[in-house]
């Protein structure tokens, strides 16, 4: 069934296949692009939402920047994950349109009050600040939120950057800790699955064999994104499950869990608490058929249409 969404997002290497992902996919009608700080700075990340929407010719999907910064602490930098353009030095054209001018926590509140009660979905795939100040500031326009689909934490898994913190849930723990106790329609998808969607060199060269700008660019990210690889022969495709998620609910299995969030200055900061008083009943997708989700993905960024 289509859905309108806004992705809120940190572009990034992962997130920029899961917009291309959304680009190519009948199931979203994008309207707007949400940018936050996170995988790199603010406007590093507003310019790579642009510029990969003039990849796909989607100069007319809006990009409006948001947080520079979490609520309340330093973030991160991961420029060795996402290179310092923060998509793997990949080429992408120059954004065919600036951003909105206003902030993307107002421009967020407007288009929830004009449009009809729960009919805007938001996609989250990074840090959680501009959901949570949404909530803050706009509590009545928060109310109308259809689905919130965020990409993040870990359940039975060890985190990314913590020993027990995943990096969106960990860039910004207030504001996590504010989003999953706010009572929204929402579905989080840790890196309990998302680690079991692994792209591999096999892929990136059906890919670039299918020939679109989406898959070839998409090809180009994964062999990016295996420069900070480990070594390993297969890399995690996060972001982009949020989108599988929706266009394949039942390739993923579900747990409602009790969840708190670790808001302390410990190594732990930004992990998730299961079972603690006072924790949230959180839809957690805590299964994955990860090969059929990754068949899927490669097959949606092989179709002409992008
Ligand atoms: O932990 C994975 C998340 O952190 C993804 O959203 C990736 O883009 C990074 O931001
Ligand atoms: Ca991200």
């Amino acid at each position: 069934m289509r859905r309108s969404v806004v992705i809120d997002t940190d572009p990034g290497i992962d997130d920029a296949v899961a917009i291309l992902l959304a680009l190519a996919s009948p199931e979203f009608d994008i309207a707007g692009i949400t940018t936050v700080a996170g995988n790199i700075g603010i406007a590093t990340t507003t310019r790579n939402a642009g510029r990969i929407l003039a990849l796909a010719g989607r100069g007319d999907i809006a990009v409006v920047s948001g947080a520079p910064a979490p609520l309340s602490r330093k973030g991160f930098d991961t420029a060795d994950i996402h290179g310092n353009d923060g998509l793997g030095g990949v080429g992408f054209p120059e954004p065919l349109a600036p951003p909105a001018e206003e902030n993307a926590v107002v421009w967020l509140a407007a288009h929830l009050d004009r449009r009809p009660q729960k009919s805007l979905d938001i996609l989250a795939l990074g840090p959680l600040t501009n959901i949570a100040r949404l909530l803050l500031e706009h509590p009545a326009s928060a109310a109308r939120i259809g689905r919130v689909v965020v990409m993040g934490g870990a359940v039975r898994e060890p985190g990314n950057i913590g020993p027990r913190s995943e990096f969106n849930l960990a860039a910004d723990p207030e504001a996590a800790a504010i989003v999953l106790r706010a009572g929204l329609d929402l579905v989080l998808i840790p890196l309990d699955v998302t680690r079991k969607v692994r792209a591999t060199r096999a892929d990136t060269t059906m890919l670039k064999a299918a020939g679109t700008p989406a898959a070839i660019a998409c090809a180009d990210l994964v062999d990016a994104y295996f420069q900070s690889g480990d070594g390993r022969e297969s890399r995690p495709l996060h972001d982009p499950c949020v989108m599988l998620h929706c266009i394949a609910p039942t390739l993923f299995g579900h747990e409602t869990l009790k969840l708190s969030v670790d808001t302390g200055d410990g190594p732990d900061a930004g992990a998730l608490i299961p079972d603690e008083p006072g924790g949230a009943e959180v839809d957690v997708a805590t299964s994955i058929d990860g090969a059929a989700v990754l068949r899927l993905l490669i097959e949606r960024l092989a179709r002409r249409s992008v």
